[in-house]
């Protein structure tokens, strides 16, 4: 046998280990796409519903100091916020609902069960509905009883657990799944699936006795990721990804444990399979950011937190030969304590109550954060927290630049602006550096040659 003989059957053997492998790896079911092609689709984003089975505490001690002290979510009200959005799904009628992960408080196997009670109420309505799970809700050692002044450890699910209880709502009917991780494809319509991306870390949170915050797609994810960007295109279909942490960095200064790690792969990966749009959460901040590579954009699209100040949702209209139409609604909390004849005047003015609750709790951070820094009086810490307060009502409601300058004339504006560079002054300047006045709103216009040429 000569050289090139071997050579050749070498060349036969990798190329048939390579196929193996790949079917081994990528497996994919049949194809059922119910929206046809050619029809508007619309699309609704509510992320970080940190949902808290109200069984999980009273109103003694423990809850109230682990609701102020954390970061302004209105953990102690998900239960109705997350009601008066599905009464918005029912009044809007979206064919698609998005829950990007953070589904439950601290991952609580109650709150888990609870929640997927109220996404049969929107699969009830005909919607579609597609969840991924966040850093909190699996495996999580802080899932809590609150009693009394007492705080108890109570159980958390697993992730075999997590695609069990959501099964309905993205696992059974997946095209196909990340063998590697909770990561599936969603086919809902012809020409748009969904990428819907685990980028949690959880294996180790056990050891850790603690939620890892940070996030990642493994390189075996990502493999998967490209062969799902061959189907699409083999399909005509457009991928939008959907997942949990940022792809790319929404703050000049706080990105670690909020971009994914190594996101230039990702990013890579992603542009080759066409995507343009990906769709997140975790941050807990209303931002719109963009990335262009080789005449290639692709926007990451961070909804705010369903439950905190301004307790909005993120609304993704795809109109054929057009785009895309993202922005921000509002939930309409007043009109569903209306209709459920609800007396709490909290839930009655929610925007008011939210705002204020938001407020107190940057307010009392900072100040906190000023006293470390110990460089003001008293007087000037209260100044500046206020003003950090009012900047972070705007700021985390997706509002930079103009929309913020009426913050200049303020004794805690001037003072941070006269003081040497700290952490609490550059962030606050930061807010003034981004491009964009608004980013609850943005239009992405289809590239029709691309279109015209499939
Ligand atoms: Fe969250």
């Amino acid at each position: 046998m000569n050289i090139k003989k071997i050579f050749l059957i070498l060349m036969s053997l990798i190329l048939m280990a390579g196929l193996i492998g790949c079917v081994e790896n990528f497996t994919c079911g049949v194809l059922n796409c119910q929206i046809k092609s050619g029809n508007e689709i619309s699309i609704f984003i509510a992320t970080d519903p940190h949902h808290l089975s109200k069984k999980t505490y009273d109103d003694g001690k423990a809850f109230e100091t682990f609701l102020t002290t954390g970061d302004g979510k209105l953990l102690h009200y998900s239960e109705e916020i997350i009601d008066a959005f599905i009464m918005d799904v029912k009044n809007k009628e979206p064919d698609i609902v998005i829950f990007p992960g953070d589904l439950t408080g601290n991952g609580e196997k109650e709150s888990h069960l609870e929640f997927a009670e109220k996404l049969k109420t929107i699969r009830k309505l005909g919607t579609h509905v597609f969840v991924i799970p966040g850093n909190h809700d699996i495996e999580n050692p802080w899932a809590r009883n609150y009693t009394g002044d007492q705080l108890t450890k109570i159980d958390s699910i697993t992730s075999e657990e997590f695609a069990e209880i959501y099964a309905p709502y993205g696992y059974k009917d997946a095209l196909s799944r990340d063998p590697n991780s909770l990561s599936y494809l969603a086919t809902p319509s012809e020409d748009i699936w969904l990428l819907m991306l685990d980028s949690a870390k959880y294996n180790r949170n056990k050891v850790r006795d603690g939620p890892e915050m940070g996030g990642a797609l493994s390189s075996k994810t990502l493999n998967w990721v490209e062969q799902c960007g061959e189907l699409a295109e083999e399909n005509n279909a457009k991928l939008i990804a959907v997942m949990h942490h940022s792809l790319l960095d929404h703050s000049d200064l706080i990105n670690e444990d909020y971009t994914i790690e190594d996101n230039d792969k990702a990013i890579k990966t992603l542009q080759d399979c066409g995507v343009e749009i990906v769709l997140t959460g975790h941050i807990h901040l209303q931002d719109i950011k963009s990335y262009n590579e080789d005449d290639k954009t692709i926007y990451d699209i961070a909804t705010s937190c369903l439950i905190a100040y301004p307790n909005q949702y993120g609304s993704l209209r795809f109109v054929p030969n057009k785009g895309y139409y993202y922005r921000t609604n509002r939930v309409n909390m007043s009109s569903w304590a209306k209709e459920n004849n609800i007396s709490d005047k909290n839930l009655i003015n929610l925007q008011e109550y939210s705002r204020v609750f938001f407020q107190k709790r940057s307010y009392d951070k900072y100040y906190d954060s000023l006293l470390e820094i110990s460089k003001y009086s008293d007087t000037e810490m209260k100044a500046i927290s206020e003003t950090i307060s009012i900047l972070n009502l705007g700021y985390f409601g997706g509002f930079r630049n103009d929309s913020l300058h009426h913050i200049f004339n303020t004794e805690g504006f001037k003072l941070l602006q006269d003081s040497a560079p700290n952490s609490i002054r550059d962030y606050a300047l930061s807010m003034f550096n981004d491009e964009k006045t608004d980013n609850n709103k943005l239009f992405i216009p289809i590239n029709l040659n691309e279109t015209e040429s499939k």
